[in-house]
């Protein structure tokens, strides 16, 4: 008995401890430029959530030297935030160590690298995206998800080649929240009947 609850407070810890989604410790000024990446929005172009979708291309530059791309097991495509969208948001700041970064905050789609081939998928924007200016950038990742090299939309400055996307309004997204959290209160609701439950038990 003692150890089921044990064991629901856990589930309860894991479920809420957001973990990163990208390797601790790495830097991203150590990381090479070594793919291409495309994305098929234009220039300024505004990107409905929920409707509109992005096809991103990437590859490995084929200038490089044969085996630059040796350790390379999956690439991590993400959306980011442009300069404009993280400006007075500290919370989206940028910070040299990925698994501090916020820039990147977005899940494209993780896809286990294809060599020298080029590969591409296409991405539903997300309803739950707030609205503001983005980018798209890939990590290569090694067999232990660190982080090798990368490749991105923009240039190194982040001015050019940017897109925007038009969230859902914030009406939907305060009903997200309070979702979420009745679904956490009926998690503790029950925690807190089966304790209850047990002590009764435990009178009889
Ligand atoms: C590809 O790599 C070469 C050699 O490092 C570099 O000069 C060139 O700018 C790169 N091309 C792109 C599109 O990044
Ligand atoms: C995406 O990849 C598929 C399969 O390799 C290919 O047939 C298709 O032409 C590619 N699309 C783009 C936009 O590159």
């Amino acid at each position: 008995m003692e150890k089921i609850s044990l064991v629901l407070v856990a589930l309860l810890l894991c479920t809420a401890v957001p973990r990163p989604s990208l390797a601790k410790g790495v830097s991203f000024a150590s990381l090479r430029r070594t793919l291409i990446v495309s994305a098929s929005p234009k220039q300024g172009q505004v990107l409905r959530a929920g409707e509109d979708t992005i096809t991103v291309t990437w590859a490995l530059n084929q200038s490089l030297p044969a085996g630059t791309d040796a350790a390379y097991k999956k690439i991590k495509v993400r959306l980011c935030y442009a300069p404009a969208s993280q400006k007075d948001r500290g919370w989206r700041k940028t910070k040299d160590d990925l698994s501090k970064d916020k820039t990147c905050s977005f899940a494209i789609t993780a896809q286990p690298y294809a060599g020298g081939d080029r590969s591409n998928f296409t991405y539903l924007v997300s309803k739950e995206l707030p609205s503001g200016t983005f980018f798209v950038r890939a990590y290569a990742v090694d067999a232990a998800d660190a982080e090798l090299a990368f490749g991105q939309t923009t240039n190194a400055g982040k001015t050019e080649n940017l897109f925007n996307i038009e969230g859902i309004s914030g009406h939907h997204a305060s009903l997200d929240v309070a979702a979420a959290c009745f679904s956490a209160f009926s998690i503790l609701a029950l925690v807190a009947f089966y304790v209850q439950e047990k002590r009764g038990a435990k009178k009889k």
